[in-house]
């Protein structure tokens, strides 16, 4: 039964065979392949373009694109391009970021920028033998690379170092070539698995075919870059007299703001259940920057969750102290962004979200977009801590339940008055529109 509803060849066809054949099995109607054309670019060059990142592509899947103006960083203003779904996102990064613009901003710190690639091999023979080879080997195996390091180096990126690790205390027989890279403003995923598969090529080649080895032969498991880039860090931070709080919420004291606010930021270094949802606030900020400017935000949301879980134990991504009077509060996280290859140049927004940053190196980029992430964790914590995070939450998706309940625009321009002053929820949006729609007056 299930053989006969299999489909062989679907990546071969047209997108408009393609299309044909969803509608037939799913049984489309006109109308709805019409909506789905209806997402594709009016310009065929674009979207051919788009077509060609993806496989089996029959349409495009459109995300809001914003902005969050007045983000400051080490005295630079910057306009951050924004792409998220989730409503109140993009609000929060900009009242986080104007917030801390009258405070001197935010500052940032570019602490490494080394990645890591690795050779995974099973080893049966002697492993000091293998190493007294290493000198040699290392050398055989950076000239296979020469022609693909070349450019990089030009750059003023390459090889940084290479060595051979035991691993046989986790795994028995298991051992790494473990390879450092500086891949410049490149995020260099692919110049890193093409030099390890070499590497893996030359390891194979000198362990197992030159004859000083008679044994059981080395089995390359695998060759991969690692997404976890604990050496390409930034800090970010802001800070403040915590006095200077004293307008933040009419019902404490800056002092006691600046105290619930630590308060709530060790229950994330100490829970695990807060330390996710807090952390995810983070990548609220941080995806949406990755996003918008054509970069990879599973690499940089894997890698983010596991240097949260560093020291054996998930925790809070920000830390915050209070020291004689004194607010600090900040995030260090490596983040592995490009500002050139891959999708950079290629998307068509993507290339224009860096216009609007100046187009900066991909230090710069790792400083703007961990500045959104603390800032978007700020805006989270100072609602949780003072009104609640409901509120300034159902405003921003009243639009969302107005569409689903098919609200016109008078309907919507009421609504929007008529919840400034009153709870959302999808009853009560529900009970304001049928109120209205029967004629009642409401207030
Ligand atoms: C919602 O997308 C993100 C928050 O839950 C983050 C947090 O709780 O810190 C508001």
């Amino acid at each position: 039964m299930i053989e006969n509803n299999i489909i062989t060849g679907f990546s071969k066809l047209s997108k408009d065979e393609k299309l044909e054949l969803l509608a037939s099995r799913l049984g489309l109607s006109p109308e709805a392949m019409n909506s789905l054309r209806s997402f594709w670019h009016s310009d065929a060059e674009v979207q051919k373009t788009l077509d060609e990142f993806s496989e089996n592509t029959i349409t495009n899947y459109f995300f809001p694109y914003g902005v969050a103006p007045n983000v400051v960083i080490n005295g630079k203003v910057y306009m951050v391009p924004m792409v998220i779904e989730e409503s109140s996102v993009i609000a929060a990064a900009s009242n986080g970021a104007k917030y801390w613009a009258s405070k001197g901003g935010f500052h940032s710190e570019v602490l490494s920028t080394v990645k890591i690639g690795q050779v995974h091999f099973i080893w049966k023979g002697n492993f000091e033998e293998l190493q007294s080879h290493f000198p040699k080997m290392r050398k055989l195996l950076l000239d296979r690379t020469a022609a693909i390091t070349a450019n990089m180096e030009r750059r003023g990126g390459g090889v940084l170092a290479m060595e051979l690790l035991d691993k046989t205390d986790a795994l028995d027989h298991y051992y790494q070539l473990s390879v450092k890279f500086d891949t410049r403003d490149s995020m260099g995923a692919n110049f890193i698995n093409s030099c390890l598969e070499e590497y893996a090529a030359g390891l194979r080649e000198y362990v197992n075919e030159s004859g000083w080895f008679e044994g059981e032969p080395l089995q390359v498991i695998m060759s991969i870059l690692s997404n976890y880039t604990p050496e390409c860090t930034v800090k970010t931070w802001v800070e403040c007299d915590v006095k200077d709080f004293g307008d933040i919420d009419s019902s404490m004291s800056g002092e006691e703001f600046a105290r619930k606010f630590e308060k709530a930021v060790q229950i994330a270094t100490v829970d695990v259940y807060r330390a996710a949802t807090h952390n995810k606030g983070i990548f609220n900020g941080i995806d949406a920057v990755a996003l918008a400017t054509g970069n990879d935000f599973r690499a940089i949301e894997a890698c983010g969750h596991a240097w949260a879980a560093r020291n054996g134990k998930y925790s809070s991504l920000t830390e915050v102290s209070i020291e004689n009077g004194r607010f600090h509060y900040s995030l260090t996280l490596p983040i592995a962004l490009g500002t050139v290859g891959g999708l950079t140049s290629l998307h068509p927004m993507a290339k224009f979200s860096l216009e609007m940053l100046g187009n900066p190196q991909a230090p710069e980029l790792m400083q703007i977009a961990s500045a959104v992430g603390l800032a978007n964790n700020f805006g989270a914590l100072r609602s949780l801590t003072t009104k609640g995070i409901q509120i300034g939450h159902m405003k921003m998706h009243l639009l969302n339940i107005l569409n689903t309940y098919g609200a016109d625009d008078r309907e919507k321009v009421l609504a929007v008055e008529y919840f400034r002053d009153h709870k959302v929820s999808y009853n009560s949006v529900a009970a304001f529109l049928a109120s209205l729609r029967n004629g009642q007056v409401i207030n």
